[in-house]
């Protein structure tokens, strides 16, 4: 007997979230591994420009449309001397890296930094060091960047060959300060009040940057979410945003548990969003605190291989995780998930962007390629900007290890009202049935479907490598729309991406 399976949605172009801030397709790229030096920069390769940047991997993240990239970490902005990465290279000192055990060679700082991003059309977040620095080293690196000029640092900067000021708008007022691993971890109050003084001193220098707080490192820590609310208590009023960090991993090679892992994610963003309003409640403030979930990915393939790293090594292959199609799905699932609370995540940074648990991989002084996580990301990042619309969901359930009534069918939907466009994706988690959605999208009735794609594989374990590309996506999609009724195919174990664009009758 063939049990077909269905799951429906109801689409209404009134039930608006909000609009997507284009800032939730943000990634990151820390001075850790080969995500620097062998990654963005190799200026032995044959793709290398005139500042050593690799145009190969510049290309690659243009195609993601990465509108913001948070730098230079992470965990190594807690142990870094900005000043150590500027002016003339040959002056720069090399440097124990405490928080990777590698050796920095600061050949890439700030300046050279901000070129890169420029050239990849991409705005930069800043993160502070509050571990064994302060309020002293953030507002003077401030004033090195954003200050016009006719003054100590501003003139500094000049004199390193950049006239103008980068204006970085957006900073991380360090990075994890709740993890016991973190060089200069501090207690929820020993950081709410770091953060408040340095924040007040930042906004001095330049009353129209925008601070990130640090919030948990992951749903996992003992302190969350007490920490958020200490930390909030102390800042409230000077942050903008309070960050959120989540990594997931199949350690225990059960892909329906894995699958579900984005019912986590999405308990995290409900805690933390009810966590600001009790504060906003308590300080009788008018302003809504917006979240800034500035690291995520799957992170667990390359654990055991990184215990094997030799330390005080420089730029060694550290955190690469050779991604597979159950990580995709993941991904896709997870990018879902901030589509759904756009009313409330403004930013997220994908971790990260090259090399270190990334979309894009290189080999040294050789070739690069795309992860399976790249496709989702790069769906997302071009095609969901506009308004997310919520979709009233029915889909069948399953249970996991540990989580109840999982949907099988993730979906998000986002339109773009200026062009014409509404764009559905979705996620088919069930691992063996092809589930038969219809959509009613009555209030779109004259879109018609103009590209179905799809990313399905029937190895879940299978992964790309410079040499083949094996999880690619297709654009064999079934999905007709009649009278307003969409009928979709979703594959089983798949990433679907459904435009549609309004036809005149
Ligand atoms: O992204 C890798 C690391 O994960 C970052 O340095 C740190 O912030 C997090 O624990």
């Amino acid at each position: 007997m063939s049990s077909q399976l269905k799951a429906q949605i109801v689409l209404d172009r009134n039930y608006k979230i909000a609009r997507v801030d284009e800032r939730i397709y943000g990634s990151f790229i820390e001075h850790l591994g080969r995500a620097v030096y062998g990654g963005i920069y190799d200026p032995h390769h044959e793709q290398a420009d005139e500042q050593g940047f690799r145009k190969d991997v510049i290309h690659l993240v243009k195609e993601l449309q990465v509108p913001i990239i948070r730098y230079p970490g992470g965990n190594f902005v807690s142990g870094y001397n900005w000043e150590d990465g500027v002016g003339p290279m040959r002056d720069r000192p090399r440097r124990l890296e405490l928080a990777w055990r590698t050796i920095e060679t600061n050949e890439i700082g700030t300046n050279e930094f901000a070129d890169w991003a420029n050239k990849v059309n991409a705005d930069v977040m800043m993160a502070v060091n509050l571990g064994t620095r302060g309020i002293d080293a953030a507002r003077n690196l401030l004033e090195y960047t954003n200050h016009p000029g006719g003054t100590y640092w501003s003139d500094l900067r000049k004199s390193h060959g950049y006239e103008k000021p980068h204006k970085f708008k957006t900073w991380c007022l360090g990075n994890e300060m709740d993890g016991p691993w973190q060089i200069g971890h501090k207690t929820a109050h020993e950081y709410g009040r770091i953060a408040k003084e340095t924040a007040k001193a930042m906004k001095l220098v330049d009353p129209d940057i925008e601070l990130v707080a640090c919030g948990s490192s992951n749903t996992g820590m003992a302190t969350f979410p007490e920490w958020e609310a200490i930390t909030l208590d102390h800042t409230y009023e000077e942050v903008d945003y309070i960050s959120l960090h989540q990594y997931y991993g199949n350690h225990e090679n059960d892909p329906a548990n894995y699958l579900a892992k984005n019912m986590d994610m999405d308990h995290f963003i409900k805690t933390v969003t009810s966590t600001c309003d009790y504060i906003k409640a308590k300080h009788r403030s008018k302003k809504t605190m917006h979240l800034s979930f500035d690291e995520w990915n799957v992170w667990y393939h390359s654990r055991e291989a990184d215990k094997k790293i030799e330390p005080w090594t420089i730029s060694p292959p550290q955190l690469e995780d050779h991604y597979n199609f159950e990580d995709a799905l993941l991904v896709g699932s997870m990018l879902i998930t901030f589509l759904q609370h756009a009313d409330r995540v403004k930013m997220a940074c994908l971790a990260q962007l090259v090399n270190v648990i990334a979309p894009i991989m290189t080999e040294n002084n050789g070739r690069a390629w795309k992860q399976t996580i790249f496709y989702p990301y790069m769906h997302t990042s071009i095609y969901g900007r506009g308004v997310s619309i919520k979709p009233i969901l029915s889909s069948p359930k399953y249970d996991s290890k540990e989580f109840t009534d999982v949907p099988y069918i993730d979906c998000a939907a986002v339109f773009h009202e200026e062009n014409e466009e509404l764009t559905l994706f979705l996620v088919n988690k069930h691992l063996s049935e092809t589930i038969h959605l219809n959509a009613d999208i009555r209030s779109f009735e004259e879109y018609q479907v103009v590209e179905h794609l799809v990313l399905e594989n029937d190895h879940l374990k299978a992964a790309n490598t410079a040499e083949s590309q094996n999880v690619v996506p297709h654009a064999n999609g079934e999905s007709t729309n009649e009278g307003g009724q969409l009928q979709i195919i979703v594959p089983k174990t798949s990433w679907n991406v459904i435009r549609l664009k309004k036809f005149m009758m």
